[in-house]
């Protein structure tokens, strides 16, 4: 089974698709953090985030993987060569950037690919933007998981006061709604909810209301599978 979670920044997609996928043993796929990862190497070998061909051929060369170790905080680590990324590609730097890097066609060509090759097997969480619509489109679960722009800007405001940025709430909430404009106009993928995925809006829920909601659903369509 695959179950596919988009929505846009700030929603709570990354937080609640990893507890899903625990609480139903499946696999976690990030795919924002595959396109974070490319951002972090171009900006590293200081290749021009317009360099769409440049920048397709890196991520071409590039492997990302993501690990679960239980022991680690947060648990699901991101290896971009097999080097930890996990912190990097969260830096406000690569944040503001990535937008720009995954608008061109062949860096998401070759990111798709990735992605559906990571997926054989199955039993995968995977989390995005254009999962549900254009990488998984026959996924067996679709969400769209969103919520008022203000909550999403509080909600990264907190996230990255606890990590030390001294930021304030007003420009976090101006760069998310910079980065949802970027990311659902773009010409190719941009975020959309497709039209057969299940709407959650997490404004006014808890974490653990969300989890259990989607694991509700979850079960719901997995039941006539496994009869
Ligand atoms: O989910 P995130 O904030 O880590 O994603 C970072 C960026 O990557 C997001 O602003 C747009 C891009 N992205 C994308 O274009 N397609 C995806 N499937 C996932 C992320």
């Amino acid at each position: 089974m695959i179950i596919a979670i988009d929505g846009p920044a700030g929603a709570g997609k990354s937080t609640v698709a990893q507890k899903l996928a625990k609480r139903l043993s499946y696999r976690y796929l990030d795919t924002g953090a595959m396109y974070r990862a490319l951002t972090l190497r171009a900006l590293r070998e200081h290749v021009s985030l317009d360099d769409a061909e440049r920048l397709a051929e890196l991520a071409r060369g590039m492997t990302v993987r993501m690990e679960y170790r239980p022991r680690a905080r947060p648990p699901f680590r991101v290896l971009m060569d097999g080097q930890d990324v996990t912190s990097e590609i969260r830096s406000r730097e690569v944040s503001a950037h990535v937008s720009q890097v995954s608008s061109h066609p062949g860096v998401r060509r070759e990111m798709v690919r990735k992605q559906r090759e990571m997926a054989a097997g199955g039993d995968l969480v995977a989390e995005g933007r254009d999962v549900g619509t254009v990488v998984f489109p026959r996924a067996d679960l679709k969400f769209y998981i969103t919520a008022a722009v203000g909550e999403r800007a509080r909600r990264r405001h907190r996230e990255m006061r606890k990590e030390g940025y001294r930021v304030s709430l007003k420009t976090v909430q101006q760069e998310m709604v910079k980065r949802d404009h970027m990311d659902t106009t773009r010409e190719v993928n941009p975020l959309r909810r497709a039209p057969d995925a299940v709407v959650i809006d997490t404004t006014r829920l808890s974490i653990s209301q969300v989890v259990n909601e989607l694991l509700r659903i979850a079960r719901d369509r997995m039941e006539p599978r496994t009869l």
